[in-house]
């Protein structure tokens, strides 16, 4: 049986290392790992690989950026024919960025069987590009492998059969759990004892000079309180110039690499962020998140977890934060199914 795992944006790295680890062992399973290149720079992509122990891609179809419609044709264009080539039996396909969903879409019409890693999130926020992803790569799966509950909820009322959603965890989980050791090993040379780590690259909230600029100067009001550590996202960065806007007293870094950031994030105070994968994995590791958006796909973070929905109101955030620095944080539990082995449960479903 040939599998192909198609990765693109950093994101993918840490949930399609778990599963290709765990069909290594499979002997009848041959594993081909494409990379569609939509993440490129080598502290976006290459030191992940390093990292995770991941083999270098057997493919790279080096797409780069462009607008959706670009970036998506292109990944479509010049996927099609490695497909046609190569003939997996199956295309595994994680999360939610636009190299997901095209690639799903080339697969499904040709016949080939798509799997999707993180299936059925929804924030019903259509405005969100991911949210058409999800909607489009879950109905052309015929494998859906979801990290919780709500997942199997929102696809069934979607009308996916049950005998193809298949409940097994959160695979990101599976990355973070093998390499949290590491990260807490390796010191961090000059964090202060307390800290709020932020995260920010939504379109939604960097897109917009005025949105971006109202959200710089409430995680300047934190920094009154509390050193602020910002690794930026490229996207972000260049918006910040192109504003001409200032990051102030904001320790604005490079994006880290995963074992570093893991470090920062399990040693921080408090996570200010916009991701969804950071939602889930200060969830686990039971530090407080206060997420700057209006909803979640990942519901499971709030109900469950430490995540609180602080949206873009400044009042909010600065309540939620006086909350946590006067030791009166959310406290929460983990997910069912967060334990490290959700790759092993994928594994088991594709090699049957
Ligand atoms: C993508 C995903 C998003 C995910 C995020 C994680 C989609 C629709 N979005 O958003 O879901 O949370 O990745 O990082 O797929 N850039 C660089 N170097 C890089 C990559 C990007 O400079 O290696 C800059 C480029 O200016 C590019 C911009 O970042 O235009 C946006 O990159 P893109 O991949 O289009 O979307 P992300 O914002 O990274």
């Amino acid at each position: 049986m040939h599998v192909f795992h198609i990765v693109g944006a950093r994101p993918n790295f840490m949930k399609a290392a778990p599963v290709m680890n765990a069909l290594k062992r499979c002997e009848h399973v041959i594993q081909t790992l494409v990379h569609t290149g939509q993440h490129y720079d080598a502290n976006m992509s290459d030191v992940f690989f390093e990292q995770l122990g991941m083999a270098a891609p057997d493919v790279n179809l080096a797409v780069g950026s462009g607008t959706h419609a670009r970036q998506t044709a292109e990944i479509m264009t010049r996927f099609e024919p490695v497909l046609l080539e190569r003939k997996p039996d199956l295309v595994l396909v994680y999360g939610d960025v636009n190299s997901t969903v095209a690639t799903a879409l080339v697969s499904a019409k040709l016949g080939v069987r798509v799997g999707h890693v993180e299936a059925g999130l929804r924030s019903f926020d259509r405005t969100m590009p991911e949210e058409i992803n999800r909607l489009i790569t879950d109905q052309l799966a015929d494998l859906l492998f979801t990290p919780s509950e709500d997942g199997d909820v929102n696809l069934q009322r979607e009308g996916i059969p049950a005998e193809k959603i298949f409940r097994v965890g959160n695979v990101m989980i599976d990355s973070l759990v093998k390499l949290l050791p590491a990260a807490q090993r390796q010191k961090q040379s000059g964090l202060p004892e307390r800290y709020a780590l932020v995260t920010l690259h939504r379109p939604a909230n960097v897109d917009d000079g005025e949105i971006l600029k109202r959200i710089l100067h409430s995680l300047l009001d934190v920094s009154r309180d509390l050193c602020v550590i910002f690794p930026a996202h490229p996207r972000t960065r260049k918006r910040i110039a192109e504003f001409g806007l200032h990051a102030g007293q904001l320790r604005l870094l490079d994006p880290l690499p995963y074992i570093e950031f893991l470090g920062v994030q399990s040693g921080a105070t408090v996570v200010i962020t916009d991701s969804g994968g950071i939602q889930e994995e200060t969830t686990y590791l039971g530090i407080p998140c206060l997420t700057l958006r209006e909803n979640t796909e990942r519901p499971v973070t709030v109900s469950m977890g430490t995540n609180v929905l602080v949206g873009r109101d400044p009042g909010k955030l600065q309540l939620e934060l006086s909350r946590v620095l006067a030791g009166q944080a959310k406290k929460g539990t983990v997910p069912p199914l967060w334990d490290g082995h959700a790759g092993e449960r994928i594994a088991a479903v594709v090699a049957g």
